[in-house]
């Protein structure tokens, strides 16, 4: 293991709390990029995650919203420090943190219970303390979530995996000895990144805002044996990567609704003319926004999958 110590940064609210106190230590959090977080500890951790609808926030590691603290799990320490002196000097007297260090493999231990193995469409995901798949026709991914999103289990992930499946299906009547390259905008854990090298993927990129999640994916590509090419950052830096192609045939983006909407110009150029950009994060009541935007940059919706209130959309360009 790389990490044998996880520090954890409990936030811990005053008793005499005003009634919106949690809810300004979220937006606080998710906009200084801590989008990862568990209301209550580790032993709270719930897989099905609770994630805001209001376009703000993000709670990605299951929610106990009476808990009298909020906390968070990275392996940067620094990091960490740094968020509890903002936090103590922006909630002064109402907010104060505790750092404390707990074993890696504790905190993986937290996990377990609920992070099972999966199957959607063709994939098999299973954590690093589960067996791979027995069927040989299944393409199985092992995913060690570390501080990450991306298990699998969120159904955002899994529609963006029932639509590349598809997309695949079709790409092989289309062209079937044409090579396909895939950007992965916001790879988390690199579950979409590394699905796409193991279906074949000549060249595949993944970005993504969080250290954390890049370390992640790296580590998770390593142990699935798939090259891909993971740097920090988000659409621009992808022209930083020497061997990536200027247009990719699959574009993921996995993100909320505002980071989709604020990207969407640069994600689309990323999409080659036969090539498609499959956006999740959405629910069905931002369909039209989403649509609006593919409508504004020439792309037409080719594929729609929902699962329960949320949306994956894969839009191609109008050639
Ligand atoms: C919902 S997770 C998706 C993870 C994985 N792709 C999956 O489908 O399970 C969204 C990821 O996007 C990242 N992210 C948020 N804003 C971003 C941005 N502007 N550019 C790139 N990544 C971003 C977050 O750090 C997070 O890892």
């Amino acid at each position: 293991m790389s990490h044998p110590l996880t520090y954890q940064l409990d936030l811990i609210l005053g008793t005499e709390r005003p009634a919106n106190l949690r809810e300004e230590v979220k937006k606080y959090l998710v906009s200084h990029g801590f989008e990862s977080f568990v209301e209550g500890d580790i032993s709270d951790i719930e897989i099905d995650y609770d994630w805001g609808h209001d376009e703000n926030l993000v709670t990605y590691l299951g929610a106990l919203q009476t808990a009298p603290n909020i906390t968070l799990y990275r392996y940067d320490e620094k990091e960490l420090l740094l968020l509890k002196k903002g936090i103590e000097e922006t909630f002064q007297g109402k907010v104060s943190g505790r750092l404390s260090t707990i074993k890696t493999q504790d905190w993986q231990e937290g996990w377990k219970d609920s992070f099972k193995p999966l199957r959607i469409n063709e994939f098999f995901i299973y954590p690093p303390w589960e067996s791979k798949s027995p069927h040989t026709e299944d393409l199985s991914i092992m995913i060690n979530p570390g501080m990450a999103f991306g298990t699998g289990s969120h159904a955002t992930t899994k529609l963006c995996l029932k639509s590349f499946s598809h997309w695949y299906a079709e790409h092989k009547i289309n062209s079937p000895t044409q090579p396909f390259h895939v950007l992965d905008v916001g790879t988390g854990t690199g579950v979409l990144a590394i699905a796409s090298k193991l279906k074949g993927a000549s060249t595949v990129v993944g970005t993504d805002i969080d250290p954390d999640s890049i370390l992640a994916a790296q580590e998770n590509a390593k142990a699935n044996d798939a090259e891909l090419f993971v740097t920090l950052g988000s659409v621009k830096e992808v022209d930083s990567i020497k061997p990536a192609p200027k247009t990719f045939d699959i574009v993921f983006a996995n993100i909320l609704l505002p980071v989709i909407s604020e990207l969407f110009s640069q994600l689309v150029k990323k999409v080659s003319p036969q090539g498609a950009l499959i956006v999740s994060g959405i629910i069905v009541e931002q369909e039209n926004d989403v649509l609006a935007l593919a409508q504004k940059h020439s792309f037409f919706l080719h594929e729609r999958n929902e699962e329960g209130d949320w949306l994956a959309l894969v839009l191609k360009p109008k050639n």
